[in-house]
């Protein structure tokens, strides 16, 4: 019989908070609030807050429209998602979420203010894809109740999340982000805190190599990504892959494994380098290796 999902009374969570409300904030609020929990989202930009809560929204009318969820589900969902105004509402989580732009400086700044408000048991998480766990719960007073809890895009869909270990998260933290994971109806993989974690580690130089294939004009974009999802059996291809993920993202975490691991084999891509300073982005910008409509 398949394992029952924790449910958010047996997590010994109930409100979550979510710290920021771009891409991968709002797919987690979403999951968060779905999934039985109060929900907040906070966001230092208000603008941004309240259009990733607006997103949230558009989400859940979408899924009443395929008849995926009814009225009445979705309304329940919407009833556990709020929008918090001020940062002073993480004093209410027992869970925090961070998932702002990769700035090690705001994340250390972003946990050391909320070190600060939580109670001493609330759980901090970053959702980060490159940054150190441990570096960042060295910055708070509660590095045993620090973990990472990395979610992949588009959040509400892909069904894993890595919880990363950083050097001093004690054992029952890494168990209870894993039964949150569960709970939010995702399989939790317990990692440790090494450059790129284990997906974006073996993820990104595929990419990476993608773009220098382009760039050597082994084949275009298009045959590119046909052939590794007919060739590889990939939902989508490489490059169409590095649009939805941000091509900024991308080159992040490539310096981050070039730098941290210290090998060749991670030096981005030039042309990637290019795009960015650019301003192709991918799909949040409107264009990357292909063009999206707004
Ligand atoms: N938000 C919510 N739901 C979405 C969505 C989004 N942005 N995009 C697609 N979906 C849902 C659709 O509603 C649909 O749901 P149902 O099956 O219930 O109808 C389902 O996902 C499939 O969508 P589509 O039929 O429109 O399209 P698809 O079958 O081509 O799937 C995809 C789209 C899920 C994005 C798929 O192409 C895929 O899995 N791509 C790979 C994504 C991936 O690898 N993500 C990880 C990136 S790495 C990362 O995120 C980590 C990091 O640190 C960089």
């Amino acid at each position: 019989m398949a394992e029952r999902p924790e449910t958010a009374v047996e997590t010994g969570i109930s409100t979550v908070l979510v710290v920021g409300a771009g891409t991968m904030g709002r797919g987690i609020a979403q999951v968060a609030a779905e999934a039985g929990f109060c929900t907040l989202l906070y966001d230092a930009d208000d603008a941004a807050r309240e259009r990733g809560f607006t997103a949230v929204h558009d989400a859940w009318r979408r899924l009443v429209e395929r008849g995926k969820r009814d009225e009445t589900q979705v309304a329940a969902f919407a009833e556990r998602l709020r929008v918090a105004e001020n940062i002073a509402a993480a004093a209410s989580a027992d869970l925090a979420i961070e998932a702002i732009f990769e700035n090690p400086v705001a994340k250390i700044a972003l946990f050391r203010e909320l070190d600060a408000i939580c109670p001493s048991e609330t759980l901090l998480a970053s959702n980060t894809s490159s940054i150190s766990i441990t570096r960042l719960a060295g910055a708070t007073s509660r590095p045993d109740r620090f973990v990472g809890m990395h979610f992949f895009n588009p959040a509400p869909v892909m069904p894993l999340v890595e919880v990363v270990r950083g050097l001093r998260t004690s054992d029952r933290t890494a168990e209870r982000a894993a039964a949150v994971a569960r709970a939010f109806g995702k399989t939790p993989v317990v990692v440790q805190d090494a450059p790129g974690f284990v997906v974006n580690r073996v993820l990104l130089p595929m990419i990476n190599e993608a773009v220098f294939a382009l760039s050597e004009g082994v084949a275009g974009k298009e045959a590119i990504d046909e052939a590794m999802k007919l060739g590889a059996a990939h939902p989508m291809g490489p490059l169409a892959l590095a649009d939805l993920i941000g091509l900024d993202v991308c080159l992040d975490i490539l310096q981050t494994l070039h730098r941290d691991l210290g090998e060749d084999k991670y030096r981005p891509a030039p042309l990637l380098e290019r795009m960015v300073d650019a301003g192709l982005l991918g799909r949040k910008s409107g264009e990357g290796f292909y063009c999206y409509e707004s």
